[in-house]
């Protein structure tokens, strides 16, 4: 054991040695340029341009897959807006997932106009008008970006945005103008036409990047990020063909490169080799199906846990038998044959099992379900899970 534990330290040690600056492949991390994104940068920049002589910017609408550099262009510009230090210019951003429900995304926005409100009891009628009142007072020029604005409109609605969009008389001499990020185009289609006809004054898309920009994208972060020879341009270009596959997300090529480096470290390399590469590439897919296991519904869950009791595979009439056992044991509700068959269809399209129909040859057909993954993972994702760790 002790050897094992110097062996770890060891390692750690010489492994230090492969990154410069492990941050600058960080999520949090903003470059100081963005390549590829030279457009977008420009259009954002001449629609709030106006903000700086006092006229209302149109409100805008970024749209795009998820890392294609909408965050980061967005906050590179806002940035350069704010360094020019107009004191009635203030910008308001506010991620509406990370902040959760509709009164914190009003009290995160409350808070950047220098209102301030308490935890919890305030309607979100009251917060708004405080705001207002506020911007109102001030005259400032007020810039909201509502980053992941899908999230507040399918959690919550678009009322909030509805009072925003109306607001500009009420505001002056002070004006609010909207900038909403959203990576599902869907969410447009729940929106009132008033509200989405306001807040798409402008659009701009944001296209995923070519294998070949994100070769140079991660280039340019592992140069910052590693010491020289660490990160070759044979490892990059792995990273990005990788990360590109699907679509060319940024983020995604980041992380694998990341990831590699510290199984590099770890297992006390000079340089990031395909094994670690491929190996980072397993992690992040064990990471998004765990991910993806645990938000999924309770009684979603409950299927796909009894699914895990037949190491062979099963028919749906014998899985449905052990579904039922299993929510007596828990205490949860027991839905109908046809609905848990919905939820196999679900999980199938999830690629969390494989549910086949089979021939029984003059008895018909039935159903050959079998799970495509580890038990391990699902005992632990289920464990945690209050409803079901009783049955996992
Ligand atoms: N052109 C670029 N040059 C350098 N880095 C980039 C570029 N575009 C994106 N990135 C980096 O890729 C990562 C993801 O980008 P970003 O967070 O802006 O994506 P997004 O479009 O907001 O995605 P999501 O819809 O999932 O929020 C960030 O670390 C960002 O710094
Ligand atoms: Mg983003």
């Amino acid at each position: 054991m002790e050897d094992e534990i110097d062996r770890i330290f060891y390692r750690a040690k010489q492994g230090k040695i492969l990154f410069a600056n492990h941050g600058a492949l960080s999520p949090e991390y903003i470059p100081e340029k963005l390549p590829f994104r030279d457009q977008q940068t420009t259009v954002i920049a001449e629609v709030l341009a106006p903000v700086l002589h006092g006229s209302r910017p149109s409100n805008l609408l970024l749209y795009g897959k998820t890392g294609t550099g909408k965050t980061a262009v967005t906050r590179y510009v806002l940035s350069k807006l704010l360094s020019g230090g107009e004191s009635k210019v203030v910008v308001a951003y506010v991620n509406t997932r990370l902040a959760n429900t509709e009164y914190r995304t009003l009290a995160e926005f409350a808070q950047a106009v220098g209102v301030r409100v308490p935890f919890t009891g305030l309607s979100t009628g009251e917060v708004t008008s405080r705001i207002f009142k506020e911007i109102q007072l001030r005259g400032n020029l007020v810039i909201l970006v509502l980053d992941e604005i899908d999230y507040l409109v399918k959690t919550f609605g678009d009322e909030v945005l509805y009072e925003f969009t109306r607001s500009n008389e009420r505001l002056l001499p002070g004006l609010l103008s909207l900038v909403g990020i959203s990576n599902d185009l869907k969410f447009k289609e729940g929106l009132d036409p008033r509200v989405l006809s306001s807040l798409s004054e402008e659009e701009m898309v944001f296209p995923p990047y070519t294998v070949e920009e994100l070769k140079e994208i991660l280039g340019e972060r592992a140069q910052t990020a590693f010491k020289p020879g660490v990160a070759s341009q044979a490892a990059i270009n792995l990273c990005a063909a990788m990360a590109g596959s699907e679509h060319g997300d940024a983020r995604r090529a980041i992380d694998l490169l990341r990831i590699a480096g510290e199984v590099a470290e770890r297992e006390g390399l000079k340089e990031i080799d395909d094994m670690c590469i491929k190996k980072a590439s397993d992690k992040m897919e064990h990471d998004r199906v765990e991910e993806a296991i645990r938000s999924l519904p309770v009684q979603t869950k409950a299927v796909l846990l009894a699914t895990s009791k037949f190491k062979e595979g099963t028919n749906t009439g014998e899985l449905y038998l052990a579904y039922t056992t299993l929510c007596r044991r828990t205490g949860i509700e027991v839905l109908t044959q046809r609905r848990v068959s919905g939820i196999l269809a679900e999980l199938d399209l999830l690629g969390l099992i494989e549910a086949s129909v089979v021939s029984k040859g003059r008895r018909g057909r039935t159903k050959r379900i079998q799970l495509l993954i580890g038990e391990q993972i699902l005992g632990k994702i289920m464990s945690e899970d209050t409803a079901l760790a009783a049955a996992a």
